[in-house]
């Protein structure tokens, strides 16, 4: 169970990067070229913010059943220990955030009325969001 969240959870990350990338590059031309903002482009939106939120579920068993989260915290001495404070601690709270802000800028774009809104929301929401995941992934244990 734990190998298996935990290889759902590495894999993901890709997508999840990969897809806010594609979203955030897309908005951005959009607004940049004052096209209208269809149902196409909040469909892919909605595949980062699925892909996120899945992330989130899959974050949030991990944070339990894995040596790396809660059990690290509640033993003692995460705190200061950098690399134990990041897993149990800083990158669960920074990623959650990170995914409030996805969903605020996909919901927000919905009720907006002008195209170049709707892919601003999108696109600095989920630009902001990237910058802090980016900030807080266990790079050593990810690709090192
Ligand atoms: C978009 C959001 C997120 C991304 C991109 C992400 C990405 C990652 C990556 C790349 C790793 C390292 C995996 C590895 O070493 O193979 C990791 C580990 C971990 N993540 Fe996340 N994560 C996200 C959200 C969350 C959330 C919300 C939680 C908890 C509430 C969480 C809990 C954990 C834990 C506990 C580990 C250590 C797992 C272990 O190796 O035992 N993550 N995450």
């Amino acid at each position: 169970m734990y190998t298996g969240i935990q290889h759902l959870h590495s894999g993901l990350a890709y997508l999840v990067l990969i897809a806010l990338i594609i979203v955030i590059v897309l908005m951005l031309v959009g607004s940049l070229t004052g096209r209208d903002f269809t149902e196409k482009d909040r469909k892919i939106a909605m595949v980062a913010f699925i892909l996120a939120h899945i992330q989130l579920l899959a974050g949030l068993v991990l944070y339990f059943i894995s040596p790396l989260g809660l059990e690290l915290l509640t033993g003692g001495g995460a705190m200061s220990d950098p690399i134990a404070r990041l897993t149990a601690l800083e990158h669960p709270l920074i990623n959650i955030i990170a995914i409030v802000l996805i969903t605020v800028g996909y919901s927000r774009a919905k009720k907006l009325e002008s195209s170049r809104s709707k892919f601003r929301s999108i696109y600095m929401m989920y630009a902001v969001a990237l910058v802090l995941i980016l900030s807080r992934i266990p790079w050593g244990s990810w690709l090192g």
